[in-house]
C-alpha cells in the first residue's frame, strides 16, 4: 500500500493529525513532518539509540515504529521533556561534567537516564550502564555520562531543603 494514511496522535501534549506513508517510520516522521530534530538518526536499525523516544511512557526506538503505528499514542519527545524542566537536572549534570562532546547521542541518552531514575531511584553503576548498554557514545568514553547520571539520582533523592 503506498497511499497516505490518516493518523492521529499526541506529540509532547499537543495533538497531531497528519497523512503519512505507511512505510514512513516514527523517527523521520518526527523529524520531517513535525521538525522535531531533537530526536536523532544514527543507524536506523535499532542499534544505537539515538533515535529513544516515549511512547505511552514507556521508551522505544523511533526508527523501529511506523509512524502509524503510533496512531492514537501519546509520544513524548526530547523537546517535551526539555521545554516541561522534566530532564534540566540531568541536563544541567551533563554539562558540568563533560558528558557530552558531539552530543549527538544524548537525546537519546537523556530520554533512557530519565527512564532508568523514573523506575529506580538508587540504580549502581552497573544498573546505569545496563539501561544505557542500548545508547551508543562515539565520543564521551561513557564514564562521564555514568558519573552524571549517578550525581543526578543521588541529588533527587535529597529532601528539598
Ligand atoms: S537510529 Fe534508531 S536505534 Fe539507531
Ligand atoms: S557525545 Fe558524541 S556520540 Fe555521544
Amino acid at each position: 500500500m503506498t497511499a497516505p494514511m490518516p493518523i492521529s496522535l499526541h506529540v509532547n501534549g499537543e495533538k497531531v493529525d497528519a497523512h503519512v506513508l505507511p512505510r514512513l517510520n516514527l523517527a523521520d516522521f518526527l523529524r520531517e513532518h513535525l521538525q522535531l530534530t531533537g530526536t536523532h538518526v544514527g543507524c536506523e536499525h535499532g542499534v544505537c539509540g539515538a533515535c529513544t523516544v516515549r511512547v505511552n511512557d514507556e521508551i522505544i526506538r523511533a526508527c523501529l515504529m511506523l509512524a502509524v503505528q503510533a496512531h492514537g499514542a501519546a509520544v513524548q519527545t526530547i523537546e517535551g521533556l526539555s521545554d516541561s524542566g522534566e530532564v534540566s537536572d540531568l541536563q544541567a549534570a551533563f554539562r558540568d561534567r563533560n558528558a557530552l562532546q558531539c552530543g549527538y547521542c544524548t537525546p537519546g541518552m537523556l530520554m533512557a537516564a530519565q527512564d532508568l531514575l523514573k523506575q529506580q531511584s538508587t540504580p549502581s553503576r552497573d544498573k546505569i550502564r545496563e539501561h544505557l548498554s542500548g545508547n551508543y557514545c562515539r565520543c564521551t568514553g561513557y564514564h562521564a555520562i555514568i558519573d552524571a547520571i549517578e550525581a543526578v539520582a543521588k541529588a533527587r533523592r535529597r529532601p528539598a531543603p
